[in-house]
């Protein structure tokens, strides 16, 4: 979301005079900015159910089938849709922002999945799939019901109780949850040889380039004259401490942390051989991919019965992972906007973590404490924000992969080792891809075909429900496809600042929002449309005979 200021100070930067009749950049962009700002007030305050927006429900109130299908949060979401665009844009992202090739095959990938695989798979039973909704993060045991983690945590230790355990029940997912992790590992490894394959050799031959000192662009020229850049020796020496720290604390506190010293240096090993092809791909398509999954897996088999230790990893590796490519990201924009590097290094680096450290600290603490029930859904009042939807994944995600273990849901124990196939496939797929667009070079379009990003479309689709993906792909085409071929003139001056807007207007927004309304616990009109859901009350029914589950029909 921060990419809107890089934008705003290029769009203020350039030469841009007003057109006779027309808008500056500038002045659009504050248009979209007040205009977003001024929307939002309907989805937060007056008719928050228009997030999502599921007519197949309201028609057919009492079939649970008719609710999967129609459901844009629990189902499969078809007719669904939403209006407002902090659902659109907060799992996926903007869709002005990605080129119409990402967006194609986004589409390709999310119909074969959200249309063909998640619906027979479903309704097959694969995986006792019915007796649990369809698409959800949650996880269940064997009589339908959410998994009790309670029941199975040793309270004391924090860690896995293994007499409950087997007394108890197996971890079951969602069918969109094990197709979302089975799509993961597929991108994980298609990732490595499409960008091989596709990219190898530039890559290779850049990396050599870069240690001549000939043959530079006009960029690199004129920087090198005005500018000095950052000595090797500033990064090492935030580096090495920074480890040291993370060692320091994973290894003291009595070992509360469970993390051991060789797993922080995994972490970082890790973050260092999946860094350049997530940029790769992020340069490529505007999409970026997260680690998690890949390292929640091994440090789950590595380190099995330890939630905290899973965490910890989990969060070390990929903050790293997120940070370094973002300051990659930003050393790219100020190479194209002649930025002194070392003041970039000095600010963006060291200044802005300083301080949001501090701060992400101080307002975390500050909303535990002036926030009663927080992330308590069953008590805070109707309408409120503070389910923590998000920390609530994270935390589920610890316990499937750090207290039950890897081990225990896939190889050797589980029951859904079959989806480490997909890591398998996933690997060969660009494969023929590649040499198809070898042997007809001429057909442009077989290059494009990209499975990272095809992969990539289901992967969230458990997370942020399929309502958030038609809006997605209606504004992306619009804008991305349509305009940009018929009002390309337009689309150049205008699309990315209308991005910039809307994400910053909406930002703007949020944070007004939670400090002035929500503390005093006001939270909206009170009536039908205040509900944050999709009024689809039954998708999340099972489907199959002898599971009971309150608020939904008993089926015989
Ligand atoms: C989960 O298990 C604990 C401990 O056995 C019990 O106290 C609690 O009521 C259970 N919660 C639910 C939602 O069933």
């Amino acid at each position: 979301m921060c990419n809107f200021l890089f934008i705003f100070i290029r769009a203020l930067h350039e030469q841009d005079k007003r057109p006779k009749g027309g808008l500056s950049r500038y002045q659009f962009f504050c248009i979209a900015t007040a205009a977003i700002f001024a929307y939002n007030i309907i989805p937060f305050y007056f008719f928050p159910s228009i997030t999502a927006l599921s007519f197949v429900c309201w028609i057919w109130k009492d079939s649970i089938t008719a609710q999967q299908i129609g459901s844009g949060m629990n189902g499969l979401g078809i007719g669904s849709f939403s209006l407002d665009w902090m659902m659109t844009t907060s799992f996926i992202g903007s869709p002005l922002v990605v080129p119409s090739f990402v967006i194609f095959n986004m589409l390709f990938g999310y119909i074969v999945v959200a249309y063909i695989i998640l619906p027979f798979s479903y309704w097959s039973n694969a995986f006792e799939a019915r007796k649990f909704p369809m698409v959800s993060t949650n996880i269940y045991d064997s009589t339908g019901h959410k998994y009790n983690i309670s029941r199975i945590l040793d309270s004391n230790t924090l860690s896995l109780n293994q007499e409950a355990y087997d007394k108890y029940s197996k971890v079951y997912f969602t069918t969109s949850l094990i197709y979302s992790y089975g799509f993961s590992f597929a991108q994980y490894t298609s990732s490595i040889s499409q960008i091989a394959l596709f990219n190898g050799r530039s890559l290779w031959q850049q990396f050599k380039k870069a240690y001549k000192d000939d043959e530079q662009d006009v960029h690199s020229r004129l920087m090198k004259q005005n500018y000095e850049s950052v000595p090797q020796w500033w990064f090492y020496f935030i580096f090495f401490p920074m480890i040291g720290l993370a060692i320091l604390v994973c290894e003291g506190f009595g070992g509360q942390i469970q993390l051991r010293y060789w797993e922080v240096l995994l972490a970082c090993a890790l973050v260092l051989l999946f860094l350049p092809v997530e940029t790769v791909l992020r340069a490529i398509s505007g999409l970026g991919f997260s680690l998690d999954l890949l390292l929640e897996t091994i440090i789950g088999y590595m380190n099995p019965g330890k939630p905290i230790a899973n965490l910890a990893f989990k969060l070390y590796a990929s903050e790293a992972h997120l940070l370094a490519s973002s300051v990659i990201y930003n050393f790219k924009l100020s190479h194209y906007a002649k930025i002194p590097p070392k003041v970039l290094f000095l600010y963006s680096q060291i200044l802005s973590t300083v301080i949001s450290c501090f701060t992400d600290f101080g307002i975390a603490w500050w909303i535990l404490q002036s926030i009663d029930n927080i992330c308590q859904p069953e008590l805070l009042p109707r309408g409120s924000p503070w389910t923590c939807p998000s920390e609530r994944v994270t935390y589920i995600s610890s316990v499937t992969w750090g207290l039950v273990g890897p081990s225990k849901m896939f190889y050797p124990n589980g029951m859904y080792s079959v989806i480490f196939i997909f890591a398998l496939i996933g690997f060969f797929l660009p494969i023929p891809i590649w040499l198809l667009s070898h042997k007809y070079p001429e057909k442009k379009w077989i290059s494009l075909i990209n499975f990272q990003i095809i992969f990539h479309a289901s992967i969230l689709i458990p997370f942020g429900g399929t309502v958030s993906y038609s809006s997605w792909f209606i504004i992306g085409i619009l804008f991305n496809y349509f305009i940009y071929h018929k009002r390309k003139e337009w689309w150049t001056k205008y699309n990315y600042i209308l991005s910039a807007g809307l994400d910053a207007g909406s930002a703007i927004f949020a944070i007004l929002v939670s400090v002035s309304l929500q503390f005093q616990d006001i939270y909206g009109v009170n009536w039908w449309g205040i509900e944050l859901g999709d009024h689809c009350p039954l998708a999340k029914c099972p489907t199959i005979a002898g599971i009971i589950v309150e608020g939904c029909p008993i089926i015989h």
